[in-house]
């Protein structure tokens, strides 16, 4: 594996991460790579292609074939993301489609063929990166492993709230009972279940907001990655 500097924030639906990530990454001048937006895509275009969870083969040269790419847009926002060089950030983030991402995520093919599309994203000067498996099978090497936890109603709550500023209407009950749903299916599969790596360092954000998680977080790099620049540990400060 490469000698690039990698941190890995991994975590449930709702704890912050893509926010956290997006902030660090753009204030850091690092690359970032939104693992879920990976999943959100393969499945929107499985789906357009007429692919059912069953194809594994032609699922795997969906994969293969998958052009991503993350806009950084400011420290605020989260990044865009680019399918086959279109703008698809809010058709990718309604809870149906992180279910079909969820039940996309178990197949073993699917699996190993965006292992090697994730680290692709490993470039200098460095990578943040946001997931489910990032410390644990992605990037087992990274410098930084966080795991972020929330209890179950606040992270309903926050997602809600994210939903609804893009212009999504939802149910809270409905989008509580998703959210479990989906973090039973990610907890419970075999292959690179969720759950934190040995070494990652648990962040319970429940009572936090996100300022000061970034705060917390900002910190923790500039203590544990080492010869970061001046102008970045000035800019995490
Ligand atoms: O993070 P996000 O909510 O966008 O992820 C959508 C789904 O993609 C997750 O619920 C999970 O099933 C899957 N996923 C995964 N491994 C990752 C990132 C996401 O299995 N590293």
């Amino acid at each position: 594996m490469s000698n690039v500097t990698v941190i890995t924030i991994d975590g449930p639906s709702g704890t912050g991460k893509g926010t956290i990530c997006c902030h660090l990454a753009y204030l850091m001048k690092w690359n970032f790579l939104d693992s879920g937006a990976l999943y959100r895509v393969l499945a929107i275009a499985a789906k357009k292609n007429q692919i059912g969870n069953e194809d594994e083969l032609e699922l795997i040269e969906l994969t293969n074939n998958l052009d991503v790419e993350f806009k950084m847009r400011n420290p605020e926002s989260m990044a865009d993301v680019l399918f086959n060089g279109k703008i698809v950030t809010d058709e990718i983030r309604t809870e149906v489609c992180g279910k079909a991402a969820s039940v996309i995520a178990p197949i073993a093919g699917v699996r190993k063929a965006l292992l090697t599309r994730q680290r692709a994203f490993c470039k200098e000067p460095g990578l943040i990166a946001d997931g489910r498996d990032m410390g644990t099978v992605v990037f087992p090497n990274a410098e930084l492993k966080i795991f972020l936890t929330a209890s179950i109603d606040e992270r309903a709550k926050r997602r809600f709230k994210q939903l609804k500023e893009g212009g999504i209407s939802v149910n809270l009950r409905r989008l509580h009972r998703e959210i479990e749903e989906r973090d039973e299916r990610d907890s419970g599969r075999k292959l690179s279940p969720l759950k934190p790596a040995d070494d990652a360092i648990i962040v319970d954000t429940t009572d936090i907001n996100v300022e000061d998680v970034i705060g917390k977080i900002s910190k923790l790099v500039i203590d544990k990655i080492p010869n970061l620049s001046k102008r970045v540990v000035d800019y995490l400060r």
